[in-house]
C-alpha cells in the first residue's frame, strides 16, 4: 500500500464535495488505501461528539486527513464545547498542524468570474500561510461570565509564543524559496501586544535564519493588508498571518480566485506527520443538498495531500492539469458561472485525467 487517507467528509456540502474527490483518488492513486468516518454534525448525530477519540487515532495513524466541511444551523443549540466546529479545532490541535497553507490561484478561465476586474486578477497566485493552533483561536481564558460590577462580558485571549511564531515563520520562509522568496507578514501590531511581539520574532527569525535566502520580507497591517489584497493583489506572494487574521484573509482571498468553491488548503505540523487537507469554505447550508457545490476546492486539496502527504507530485500535476482543462473547457459549476451539478464537473475532471 502506497499510504492511508482518511475522509471525513463532515456536514452540509461536504460529503458532496469529498464525494468527487474520493472518485479521483481512487481512479488516480488506486494503491492508497481510503478510509471513512463521521465528523462534526453528522459525529454529533451518532455519537454526541463531533470528533470520536477513535476517529483521532484513526486520523494521526494515517499519512493524510481529507476533511469536507462542518457545522450548520441544526447544531447551532449544541453546547460550545460539544459543536461541529469545535471538533475542527480539535483535530487540528491534537494533529499539531500549525501551518495552513492557503493557495489562492487564479485559473486563466475564471478571469472573468471574480466581482474583480479581468486585469486585477488575471495571473494571480499567491499562498497565505496561516497559523492554524493558537492565537485567539485557542488562548487561555476565554468565556462569557458576569464580572465583578455585574455587567456580563465575553473575553478572548490573542497569545502567541515565540516558538508558535519561528515555527510558522520558517514554513513562510521556505515555501517562498519557491516562489518569488518575497513574504508580507501581516498583524496589527500597532494595537496589540502579541501583534508587535509576531512582528519582531518573524523579522528576527529572518535574520537568525534565513538571511543569505535573499528573501524580501515586509510587514503590513492586517487591515491595510484587506484593503491591498482588492486594490492590487498581484503584488502579494507569500502572505504569512496569524490563524484569526489568516482566516478572514484567505475568504478574502478567495474571492479574488472566482469562487470559495475553489481554494483547497493544506494544514502541516512537523515533517513525517499526518496532514489535514480541507476546502477553504463552510458546509454552504444555502445550497445543501441541491447538488451544485463547486467540488474543486475539495478536489483540489486531495492533490495538495498527494503532493505534501503522498510525496507524488506527479498527480498533484495530473490533478491541476485536469482542473484547468476542465475550466478551459467551460465545465463550470453555478457559483463560477456555469450550469454543471457536482457531479457532472467531477465527471468531467476524471475525463480529462490523462
Ligand atoms: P460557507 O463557506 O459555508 O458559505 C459562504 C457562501 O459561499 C455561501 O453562499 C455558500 O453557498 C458559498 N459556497 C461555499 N462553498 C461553496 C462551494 N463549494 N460551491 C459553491 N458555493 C459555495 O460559509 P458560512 O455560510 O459562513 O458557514 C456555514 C457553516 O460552515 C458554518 O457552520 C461555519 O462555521 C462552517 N464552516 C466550516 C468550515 C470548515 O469545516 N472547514 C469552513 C468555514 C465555515
Ligand atoms: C476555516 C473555518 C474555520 C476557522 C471554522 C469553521 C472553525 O472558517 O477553516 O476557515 O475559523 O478556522
Ligand atoms: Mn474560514
Amino acid at each position: 500500500m502506497a499510504g492511508k487517507l482518511l475522509l471525513l467528509p463532515g456536514d452540509g456540502i461536504g460529503p458532496e464535495v469529498t464525494q468527487q474527490a474520493r472518485r479521483v483518488a481512487e481512479i488516480i492513486a488506486p494503491d492508497i488505501e481510503i478510509d471513512e468516518r463521521p465528523f462534526g454534525g453528522a459525529s454529533i448525530d451518532l455519537s454526541g461528539e463531533p470528533i470520536t477519540d477513535d476517529t483521532i487515532e484513526l486520523a494521526s495513524s494515517c499519512d493524510a486527513v481529507l476533511l469536507g466541511a462542518v457545522g450548520g444551523p441544526k447544531w447551532r443549540d449544541v453546547p460550545r464545547n460539544k459543536r461541529p466546529e469545535a471538533g475542527l479545532l480539535r483535530l487540528r490541535k491534537e494533529l499539531d498542524v500549525f501551518a495552513n497553507l492557503r493557495p489562492a490561484y487564479c485559473f486563466s478561465a475564471l478571469a472573468g468570474a471574480s466581482s474583480l476586474k479581468r486585469e486585477i486578477i488575471e495571473g494571480l497566485d499567491i499562498l497565505i500561510v496561516r497559523e492554524l493552533t493558537s492565537g485567539v483561536y485557542f488562548g487561555q481564558p476565554r468565556g462569557i461570565e458576569v464580572g465583578n460590577d455585574g455587567i456580563r462580558r465575553g473575553f478572548d485571549n490573542a497569545i502567541y509564543t515565540e516558538t508558535e511564531i519561528k515555527r510558522v515563520a520558517d514554513v513562510a520562509f521556505e515555501t517562498s524559496l519557491d516562489r518569488k522568496k518575497k513574504v508580507v507578514s501581516v498583524d496589527k501590531s500597532n494595537v496589540m501586544e502579541s501583534g508587535l511581539f509576531w512582528r519582531e520574532i518573524v523579522q528576527q527569525r529572518l535574520e537568525q535564519k534565513w538571511s543569505k535566502k535573499g528573501i524580501e520580507l515586509s510587514h503590513m497591517y492586517a487591515d491595510a493588508c484587506a484593503m491591498e489584497l482588492v486594490r492590487a493583489p498581484k503584488q502579494f506572494d507569500v502572505i504569512l498571518a496569524d490563524n484569526l487574521f489568516g482566516d478572514i484573509l484567505s475568504d478574502e482571498a478567495a474571492m479574488l480566485t472566482g469562487s470559495i468553491g475553489m481554494l483547497p488548503s493544506a494544514a502541516l505540523g512537523s515533517k513525517g506527520t499526518t496532514g489535514l487537507y480541507e476546502p477553504v469554505h463552510g458546509s454552504a447550508p444555502d445550497i445543501a443538498g441541491k447538488g451544485i457545490a463547486n467540488p474543486c476546492a475539495a478536489i483540489l486539496s486531495l492533490a495538495m495531500a498527494l503532493l505534501s502527504s503522498f510525496e507524488r507530485p506527479e498527480l498533484y500535476d495530473q490533478i491541476f492539469r485536469a482542473i484547468s482543462d476542465t475550466l478551459e473547457s467551460k465545465a463550470m459549476t453555478v457559483d463560477i458561472g456555469g450550469t454543471l451539478s457536482t457531479t457532472q464537473l467531477g465527471d468531467t475532471v476524471i475525463s480529462k485525467l490523462s
